[in-house]
């Protein structure tokens, strides 16, 4: 299709305001999908795609829109929702001219709209605001106009007002789509550049790039390479979707398709990259091209031992779909054989714990989240450590660094308070308030990775009745007085409960785990004690009182068999169990343990 006849546009909002409903009807609308193919939020179907074992989970529909009686091909490109994901969010937002921002009537503005539209602003879209949700009885979209007028300096009579649920008003966005969104550029004749925004792992057709050609065109399957890691490919075919692939056999400049690359993981290809022809490749790539890096980490073990090997297979499969997931072996003395993850953040660790249980049906369990420090030892190197196992000995660090962040709070302005008292009890420091209106308010503030990884956000929303939203992004690492704080069981470390704390946090924490294992360490036929030690020094203690653990006593009378069955029950739990410090623990303790924090 000519160019002036093609739009690229891409949908952010924040969580929940209703991209994936609006995407649905803009499909529906423009006859991309029958209403008999229409299944609720088609654009992320994540449990169809495994029931059907195909990719259907587009991440770019092209559709036809007929607008003073021309056609439009418009291709809408879908985002990651949320903001560990924001380098994914760029490189889409780079592919398009323009970008819906969806914009919920009875919440307004909230975070993630925020760092959204920076994102988008960055790459010079134009953007088309567009106010959702008007049919719910708590919507005020007078209010949320206005927001978005003193925001964007769109006039407020201006932004279309829809419900995407019920479908009012919709045809109002395509039709500012294409009267304000340019259409793309790109020069035909020039050596391919394709960037890839997204790619997926399909079983049949193996890695599937999903691309905006920015110069030159594809016809047929040439050998392609990808400039940043020089990887070639011998593709199977390129096309659009429509959602489904439908195979073109060619894609130019200003389109919008996939390319199936033959490649067997999506390791092998990296969002951002460049894909050029190999016979005549292009001198430079697109820009912008970061390779994603892992910021928080965690262990993962098997709740059965048994399970270790269908922990390895989920993983894998995982990761054909999921490029920033990235893990290795790990053992632990406590937990058995399992591994340390890595993730781009903490929605990042959520999502990947959710789709191991719920698709993979596994039990598993965490060990306490870590951020990466850097640890500068006395003789001048200097280390990467996200676990506290690898720490040094305390008398050769010279000093920790620690990644701090800034997180931006959006809050109704009667939660100021707790808002702050938690920022600060998390070590934060305010930064900065802008008043969104009279009732709302922007918290900017300074506050350590490590501090908002673990439990930040429900308490966030707690704190605010829910009503609170935030962002963060990756600022600078400074130095912070942290310790390696363990858990002695009968005077031996247990290596799964130990973590990587703030000195003046040490104690407490300590305390708090101290009393935890004794409710849970079964007694033995002596005392044991259970401390908490940073180094050599212990900081709190507790003991188990001895007992002789007789499964027997509840026999009463002499019924043979029953005792040799509870006897046998007896040994199979010992298989179980964990030596520490002579002490034989249940492996399900320290898994409670970890599940309480
Ligand atoms: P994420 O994919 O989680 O980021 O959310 P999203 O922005 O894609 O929102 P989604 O489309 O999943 O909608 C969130 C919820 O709001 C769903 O329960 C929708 O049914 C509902 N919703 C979406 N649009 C409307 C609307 O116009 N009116 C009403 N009442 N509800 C809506």
């Amino acid at each position: 299709m000519n160019l002036d006849h093609i739009r690229n546009i891409s949908i952010i909002a924040h969580i929940d305001h209703g991209k994936s409903t609006l995407a649905d009807r803009l499909l529906q609308m423009t006859g991309t999908v029958t209403d008999r193919e229409m299944k609720e939020q088609l654009l992320d179907s994540m449990d169809l795609e495994r029931e059907k074992g195909v990719t259907i989970k587009a991440s770019a529909v092209r559709m036809i829109y007929k607008y003073q009686g021309e056609e439009y091909e418009i291709n809408l490109i879908d985002t990651p929702g949320h903001v560990d994901f924001s380098y994914e969010v760029s490189r889409a937002l780079q592919a398009c001219e323009g970008a819906i921002l969806v914009v919920d009537a009875s919440q307004g503005i909230q975070a993630q709209t925020m760092a959204h539209l920076f994102a988008a602003l960055e790459q010079n879209l134009t953007i088309i605001p567009v106010i959702n949700k008007i049919d719910l009885p708590g919507a005020m979209p007078d209010e949320v106009a206005q927001e978005i007028e003193d925001l964007l300096g769109v006039p407020a009579e201006d932004i279309p007002r829809i419900s995407a649920k019920a479908g009012t008003n919709v045809e109002a966005v395509l039709e500012q789509v294409v009267q304000q969104v340019p259409p793309p550029k790109g020069d035909l004749n020039a050596p391919l550049r394709a960037l890839v925004f997204d790619c997926q792992y399909d079983p049949y057709k193996g890695v599937i790039a999903y691309v905006r050609v920015v110069d030159g065109q594809i016809n047929g399957t040439p050998a392609l390479l990808a400039m940043s890691t020089g990887k070639t490919m011998e593709p199977l075919e390129v096309g659009v979707l429509t959602p489904a692939m439908l195979a073109t056999n060619s894609l130019h400049a200003g389109e919008v398709g996939y390319i199936a690359t033959g490649l067997k993981s999506v390791q092998d290809l990296d969002v951002g990259d460049t894909i050029t022809l190999a016979s005549k490749p292009a001198q430079e790539r697109l820009p912008g091209y970061k390779p994603m890096k892992p910021m928080v980490f965690a262990g993962l073990y098997p709740s059965n031992p048994d399970d270790y090997g269908d922990l390895r297979d989920a993983l894998e499969k995982l990761q054909l779909n999921d490029a920033a997931l990235v893990y290795e072996p790990e053992t632990s003395q406590a937990l058995g054989f399992g591994f340390r993850l890595g993730f781009l953040g903490l929605f990042h660790m959520e999502i990947v714990q959710e789709r191991l249980e719920r698709e993979y049906d596994l039990d598993i369990i965490f060990t306490a989240p870590s951020v990466e420090y850097k640890v500068v030892k006395t003789d001048g190197t200097v280390l990467a450590i996200d676990s506290p196992a690898q720490l040094p000995d305390p008398t050769q660090i010279e000093r920790i660094e620690e990644p701090w962040c800034e997180l931006r709070i959006f809050t109704p302005a009667e939660y100021i308070g707790p808002v702050l008292d938690l920022v600060t009890k998390r070590r934060g420091e305010l930064k900065n308030q802008n008043w969104l209106d009279t009732k709302r308010v922007e918290i900017v503030c300074m506050i350590p990775l490590s501090e908002i990884i673990v439990d930040f956000y429900n308490e966030l929303k707690a704190r605010t009745r829910g009503y609170a939203s935030m962002d963060y992004t990756l600022d600078e690492y400074r130095p912070s007085d942290m310790v390696k704080l363990d858990i002695l069981v009968n005077h031996q470390p247990v290596d799964a409960l130990s973590v990587i704390v703030h000195r003046d946090d040490a104690y407490h924490k300590g305390q708090k785990l101290v009393s935890k294992m004794k409710e849970i360490i079964p007694r033995q036929m002596f005392t044991v004690p259970i401390q908490a030690a940073i180094g050599n020094k212990v900081i709190s203690r507790a003991n188990v009182q001895a007992l002789r653990k007789d499964v027997l006593s509840k026999c009463y009378g002499g019924d043979v068999t029953r005792k040799r069955k509870l006897l046998e029950k007896q040994k199979a739990g010992k298989k179980r169990m964990k030596m520490v410090g002579q002490v034989e623990i249940p492996q399900e303790a320290f898994m409670s343990v970890l599940r309480l924090e």
